[in-house]
């Protein structure tokens, strides 16, 4: 697999204290919220984000519920068409529950913008956003995140759960895929 990656981008080390500081930042923003006897839910858009909700859930220390939810975009494989549809839904209704969707990269931003619009008729008490990664790109949909784990070039990014046709996603670290691979 390495020898498909042209370059390392954020390695283990790196990744693992980030996401541990964005826990700590979660855990900040919603105590008050637990404390008041309130319900949170980390919700985890399949497949590309689950080795990050597995990590972060881990460095949140508060109660809280783990949900799943698989979207998937059709049309051009290059470039999203905007069509989403839900492909697995959440198993528990969240209407009143604090949402964090935990995502693995902002690209164009009409998946988290087609998911926002969605959860939000469900009546949430709050929907907050947290990604492991926005792609520098022209155009992307204006999304507002509470946190951003890091920034990345507008390459074809792979590892921590990103995959390319399934592959990859096992990578401990985040990655630029060689171009050759994949054209
Ligand atoms: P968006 O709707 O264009 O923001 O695309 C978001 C989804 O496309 C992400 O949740 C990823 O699953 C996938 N995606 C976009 N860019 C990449 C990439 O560089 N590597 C792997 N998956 C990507
Ligand atoms: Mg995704």
């Amino acid at each position: 697999m390495n020898k498909d990656i042209k370059e390392i981008l954020y390695d283990e080390k790196q990744v693992e204290a980030r996401v541990k500081e964005m826990g700590a930042r979660l855990a900040e923003l919603y105590r008050p919220a637990v404390e008041r006897g309130e319900c949170i839910v980390l919700l985890c858009v399949l497949r590309g984000a689950a080795i990050f909700m597995a990590d972060l859930a881990r460095t949140i220390d508060l109660p809280l519920e783990m949900d799943y939810m698989a979207v998937s975009s059709y049309g051009n494989a290059a470039t999203s068409s905007g069509v989403i549809s839900i492909k697995k839904d959440l198993s528990s209704d969240i209407a009143g529950k604090h949402v964090i969707i935990a995502e693995d990269i902002l690209d164009s931003g009409l998946t988290l913008q087609f998911l926002l619009e969605n959860l939000q008729e469900r009546n949430p008490a709050s929907l907050t956003v947290v990604t492991l990664l926005r792609k520098e790109v022209a155009g992307q949909a204006d999304i507002d995140c509470f946190d951003i784990g890091f920034t990345c070039p507008d390459e074809f990014i792979v590892g921590y759960g990103l995959d390319y046709a399934e592959n990859y996603r096992n990578l401990p670290y985040i990655g630029i895929l060689k171009p050759e691979v994949y054209s």
